[in-house]
């Protein structure tokens, strides 16, 4: 694959797991997940990963790849580049993988003593992409040793922190996060 192909491969098979964190950040909210339990002092996951922020930013995920999945013949053609589709097992695994890996982070901060909202460099900007990479090697192993090839993803694990840390920063700067990570 051509470096700009492998780089438009990388985001694009990504952007089902981009999306359901910013989706969490807006409609987040209501019960959180750990139902406040605590364990060993600390909060199991605390009151930042919600019902509502997890199960909304999964269903805002399987759709965006669904979308994505129709589109990438023809985005595709216009850059260029043969764009992956989203079979079902992916467009599952991909969003539903991200939220699993940003709330294990969460679990692993709060017993470091670290709260809500508190910065974990490193785990904060790759959780989820990790989480992400790995539930789509285990639902859908087939679609994953196509798309993502050793040099896809060692892309996006260099280019999901940028993006992550240009998002969360526009975020706080339009008053929708309350910490710029
Ligand atoms: N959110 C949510 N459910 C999730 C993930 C996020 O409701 N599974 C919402 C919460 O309102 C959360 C916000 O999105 O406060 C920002 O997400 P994130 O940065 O992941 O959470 P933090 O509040 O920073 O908490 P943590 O320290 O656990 O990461
Ligand atoms: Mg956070």
């Amino acid at each position: 694959m051509e470096p700009l192909a492998v780089l438009a491969t990388a985001i694009w098979a990504m952007l089902p797991a981009y999306i359901p964190n910013n989706v969490a950040v807006l409609v987040g909210g209501g019960p959180p997940i750990d139902g406040g339990r605590t364990w060993r002092g600390h909060r199991v996951l605390g009151d930042g990963k919600t019902w509502r922020g997890t199960i909304a930013g999964v269903l805002a995920g399987v759709a965006l790849a669904l979308v994505l999945d129709r589109g990438h013949p023809w985005v595709g053609e216009l850059i260029g580049a043969a764009l992956p589709g989203f079979p079902m097992a992916a467009a599952v695994a991909l969003p539903a993988g991200a939220m699993l890996g940003d709330i294990a982070a969460s679990a692993v901060k709060r017993q470091l003593g670290r709260e809500r909202g508190a910065s974990l460099p490193g785990l904060d900007q790759l959780d989820f992409a990790v989480g992400a990479l790995v539930v789509a090697w285990l639902l859908a192993p087939g679609w994953a040793a196509t798309v993502l090839t050793p040099a896809v993803v060692v892309t996006i694990l260099v280019v999901t922190p940028i993006l992550h840390v240009g998002t969360n920063a526009l975020a706080y700067a339009l008053g929708l996060k309350d910490v710029p990570w």
